[in-house]
């Protein structure tokens, strides 16, 4: 491969330990499609003729083919996957010899896992709807549900279960606009970048963006516009991990809700069986398994961001060996964040709701003790004032152990005087959800809104 400088070859431990081809296989095709494009650059501005263009081309073709089939033969003596089909297309094809002009493997490798990212990203993108979508039904079939919503893991207020669901979606959309800029700030073509400083040799780096599909949206060619950069640069590679971790979180904390609504002390729901295990010792253990591996993938996913961050902190331009390692953490990143979404879209699918269970839990009158002191405000009583009260209330209560709306009138008297009989009003749980009518708020309007929101986006 560089032969003639050296006079005997890497070591079998050296090989073992330097070698990518066991994992950076999977870049095949983004190899094979960036040499095309390469050669018929070549082939373009005269530095090879249309014959051998057509030759190599014809060859890659055969070869991408054979890997598809699992009939390739990987060797790890080649090191990676570019030394491996280079050396099998010019064992075949003596044209080949010219491919590697003006090209180095270190604008070559930059240029396959840009092509990788835009691909890996815009799936990502493609499961997160799939999951939204998911998230939708549940919410669709459930729209009458109420919950009580928590802060500190108390019950806080109630909210429609939709409203609560929905909270998710915002999460998962913003995932979604991170990977949409991860697409853009892959999309710039560092080919011809070279080793570090270029070429000397004429060629024309817009024809081969052009080819690979790296333009703007009006098509104009998008290519790196500083070589070294090109080669050292792992910028997007982060913001890729980065974007799966934060997914990867969103997903924990979606896991972590479904692990407590599907426990016995709440009971707001059951996870489908398929998605759940046994215990080997106790018969009656039904398990949230998959939820728990969304939360421990999460931990992983941080993990790759980390090593990825780490990695290229201390490296001086441009590339160093050591950037080899950056492609398990981040075909990890995607492999594991692609499985979640998967497996969430599927926890959702057969998520069953127990409506009955959720109205005992909203139905605890305290849940409206703020919209009491909201009654008393009406009264033109200052909230403080208003909240100092209604805690007074809500010990007079516990003390008589009764529920909050069930004070008789003189007792809610003795906590303030503002309170006039139709104070029991305050409690019709319906009522107390219209109420909640602004932007962003529970009510029923809001929710009507959210859902015509959601639908046209998820359409
Ligand atoms: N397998 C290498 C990597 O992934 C390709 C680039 C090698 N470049 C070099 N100068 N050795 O980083």
């Amino acid at each position: 491969m560089w032969g003639g400088r050296f006079s005997e070859n890497p070591s079998a431990l050296m090989l073992k330990f330097s070698e990518s081809v066991t994992f950076d296989r999977r870049l095949a095709p983004f190899d094979i499609q960036g040499s095309k494009a390469h050669a018929a650059m070549l082939a373009h501005v005269g530095l090879i003729s249309k014959r051998e263009h057509d030759a190599i081309c014809a060859g890659l073709e055969v070869i991408g083919r054979e890997i598809d089939a699992g009939r390739f033969r990987w060797e790890t003596r080649l090191e990676d996957v570019h030394m491996n089909i280079e050396q099998a297309l010019t064992k075949r094809v003596p044209a080949a010899a010219k491919l590697h002009t003006a090209r180095s493997r270190n604008d070559q490798v930059a240029t396959d896992m840009r092509l990788f990212l835009k691909q890996a990203a815009g799936s990502l993108q493609t499961k997160l709807r799939a999951a939204g979508r998911a998230l939708l039904a549940v919410a669709g079939a459930n729209r009458d549900v109420l919950v009580p919503g928590y802060t500190h893991l108390q019950r806080a207020q109630p909210v429609f279960l939709a409203h609560h669901l929905f909270a998710w979606l915002e999460m998962l959309d913003r995932d979604h606009g991170r990977f949409a800029a991860v697409v853009d700030h892959a999309n710039w073509c560092p080919l011809g970048a070279g080793a570090v400083a270029g070429t000397t040799l004429p060629i024309d780096r817009e024809f081969t963006a052009k080819a690979l599909g790296f333009v703007d949206a009006r098509g104009r060619p998008r290519v790196t516009q500083n070589s070294m950069d090109a080669v050292a640069d792992r910028d997007v590679f982060i913001e890729f991990a980065s974007a799966c971790a934060l997914a990867g979180v969103h997903l924990s904390r979606i896991a972590e809700d479904l692990i407590l609504w599907s426990s016995a002390e709440f009971g707001f729901v059951s996870l489908p069986d398929a998605f759940c295990t046994g215990s080997s010792l106790m018969p009656q253990k039904k398990n949230p398994d998959a939820c728990e591996l969304l939360r421990g993938k999460a931990a992983r996913l941080q993990g790759n961001l980390h090593t990825l961050l780490a990695l290229v902190k201390g490296l001086p331009l441009t590339y160093n060996r050591d950037l080899q390692e950056d492609k398990p953490p981040v075909f990890d990143s995607f492999d594991q964040t692609a499985l979640g979404l998967d497996v969430l879209a599927g926890v959702l699918a057969g998520l069953r709701v127990d409506a009955r269970r959720c109205a005992a839990a909203v139905a605890d009158p305290a849940l409206l003790a703020t919209d009491l002191a909201d009654y008393l405000v009406r009264k033109g009583v200052p909230f403080r004032e208003a909240h100092h009260a209604v805690g007074a209330a809500v010990r007079l209560a516990e003390n008589e152990a009764v529920p909050l709306d069930r004070l008789t009138l003189g007792r809610i008297r003795s906590v303030h005087r503002a309170f006039d009989p139709d104070w029991t009003g305050v409690f019709n749980l319906r009522r107390a959800m219209a109420r909640r009518a602004g932007t962003g708020m529970p009510g029923p309007a809001q929710l009507r809104r959210q859902f015509a929101r959601w639908h046209k986006l998820l359409a």
